[in-house]
């Protein structure tokens, strides 16, 4: 009663989780295919990540950024040691600030040019968070109304349509920005020769290209980055979501020339990588870097077994996968919730599936068994 009431919350308490499982108030155990919608990359409990968590909290929580960061350094060298090129890392919360973070810094990289570009490509059905600019760059109707008007400067085109590409061009755009496969917008993936175009039309023109991993990212599609699938060089690529494994960070990441557009001053965060969340994020990536091939092993596995049902379109690639449904998935979600199994429901008849990465077959065999009776 005191809450605002912005979310439909299901009728279900957790109190406690371990490995793939959650534990409900009356002991009830649920396998979890959403890890807290695409965060908790090791799952619950991971004995790693909570002795390092508990040794960071005996220690330090936080300092301000005002100070030297080892633990900032730690991890930033660890994800551009990963990146397809040498660069450098801005560390924020959430997602939504990791892509405020990229809005800016293609702006005051062309001001430091001197060039007037500010503009951003954006796409139908894409998702990058409900912040002002976030929310802006979302080409939905349902996440903007009424929240008018909007930040000025994005033009929308279709993901893999290069046309309507050419046609939002103008000549003073900056960047464009999309998610390699789009999440919240139902799992659909942008193909290679679409991306290659991009990327080609991006160095053209001297844009940027500017990849939303917030969900794809740190592994969750089988590689540390999504558009290592593609070979792509990205100039600017947000992260989130799985990054701190439930520890709320995000991260700007951006190639060594673009990133010096940011000067002391240009941009900053308060909690943004502090200690304890950079403690917990370097666990995950240090993990999630071993269990790569893992990931795409189960998750082509789930992909097959989910083509088996025979129900619907599959798409996604390692455990980022979808199932869009000839009707609204709500009830199934609810279903399958009694069943003691955790999916969502994404633009309206997709059933998503991004389960802890520490997932095995086992555990996709269990979730097809009740899918089948639920499905059937
Ligand atoms: C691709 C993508 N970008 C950005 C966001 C926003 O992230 P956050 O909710 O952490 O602000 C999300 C969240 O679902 C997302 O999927």
């Amino acid at each position: 009663m005191h809450l605002m009431e912005t979310y439909r919350r299901l009728p279900v308490r957790f109190v406690g989780g371990e490995g793939v499982y959650l534990y409900d108030d009356k002991g009830k155990r649920y396998l979890d295919l959403l890890a807290g919608v695409a965060v908790n990359s090791l799952g619950y409990a991971d004995p790693e990540l909570v002795e390092a968590l508990c040794a960071q909290a005996r220690n330090l929580l936080h300092i301000s950024n005002l100070f030297e960061n080892p633990w900032q350094e730690e991890l930033a060298k660890e994800l551009i040691s990963s990146f397809w090129t040498s660069g450098r890392v801005f560390f924020c919360n959430s997602g939504a600030e990791a892509n405020e973070g990229a809005i800016k810094l293609a702006r005051r990289y062309f001001y430091e040019r001197g060039e007037k570009r500010y503009r951003i490509i954006t796409f139908y059905n894409s998702f990058h968070g409900r912040t002002f600019g976030a929310m802006s760059a979302t080409a939905q109707e349902k996440i903007q109304r009424g929240f008018e008007p909007l930040l000025e400067g994005f033009d929308y085109a279709e993901l893999n349509n290069f046309d309507s590409v050419i046609k939002a061009l103008k000549k003073d755009t900056a960047g464009i920005l999309l998610e390699v496969v789009q999440g919240e917008g139902g799992i659909r993936e942008a193909g290679a020769d679409f991306l290659h175009k991009v990327q080609e039309l991006c160095r053209k023109e001297g844009i940027l290209l500017m990849l939303d991993e917030v969900q794809t990212g740190v592994g969750r599609t089988g590689r540390f980055y999504a558009y290592e699938h593609f070979g792509l060089e990205p100039d600017v690529v947000t992260l989130a979501k799985g990054l701190g494994g439930g520890v709320p960070i995000g991260a700007l990441l951006a190639r060594e020339e673009v990133a010096q557009a940011f000067k002391p001053g240009s941009h900053g965060s308060t909690f943004g990588g502090n200690p304890l969340a950079c403690a917990s994020a370097l666990v995950v990536v240090k993990k999630v870097k071993g269990i790569l091939p893992q990931i795409e092993r189960v998750g082509s596995y789930f992909k097959d077994r989910l083509r088996e049902l025979g129900v619907g379109e599959v798409r996604g690639k390692g455990l980022m996968l979808g199932l869009e449904l000839s009707q609204g998935c709500e009830g199934i979600v609810i279903r399958a919730l009694e069943k003691g199994l955790l999916i969502n429901c994404t633009s309206e008849r997709v059933l998503r599936f991004v389960p802890p990465l520490i997932i095995e077959e086992r555990h996709i065999d269990e979730a097809i068994n009740i899918l089948k009776e639920i499905l059937y």
